[in-house]
């Protein structure tokens, strides 16, 4: 069953740095998602430990939130049928050295931290996070 849903994607700061803002959007597109909203910021730590505290007990909560409040980062709001799986289909494994080929992580990421990419993990928490940065 396909279903049109709406996910949330983070360009992280190792890429947006490397300049790959653009290579990484062709890639959505070439996957059929639709970019509905897309915004450059960058964000105070503050807002990083609300964005990811449901991770507040893991032992790299705070290296996490240090780095994606370290430079600017691109978020989006990502659509197609099935987006949120798609997503995370495209964006490949957390680490990348474990991302397939033709994977986001497997082409651009460096490390766990420097993945290039986020993406929601579930229709539940994409709403939650496309609130998060774009309610008006
Ligand atoms: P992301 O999809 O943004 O969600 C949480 C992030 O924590 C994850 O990508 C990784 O970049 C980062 N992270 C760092 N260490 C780990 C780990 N051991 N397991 C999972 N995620 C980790």
């Amino acid at each position: 069953m396909s279903k049109l849903e709406q996910t949330l994607s983070i360009i992280k700061p190792d890429a947006v740095e490397r300049n790959l803002e653009n290579e990484i959007k062709v890639m959505f597109k070439n996957d059929g998602f639709l970019i509905l909203k897309e915004k450059k910021i960058q964000i105070e730590k503050s807002e990083a430990e609300n964005f990811y505290k449901v991770h507040q007990t893991k032992p790299f909560y705070n290296d996490l939130c240090s780095y994606l409040s370290s430079g600017p980062i691109i978020v989006m709001v990502l659509e197609r049928n099935n987006a949120v799986l798609r997503n995370r289909e495209l964006m490949g494994a957390t680490n990348p050295k474990d991302a397939k080929e033709g994977t986001i992580r497997k082409k651009y990421g460096i490390s766990i931290d420097k993945n290039s990419v986020h993406g929601s993990d579930s229709l539940e928490n994409a709403k939650i996070e496309i609130d998060f940065f774009f309610k008006d």
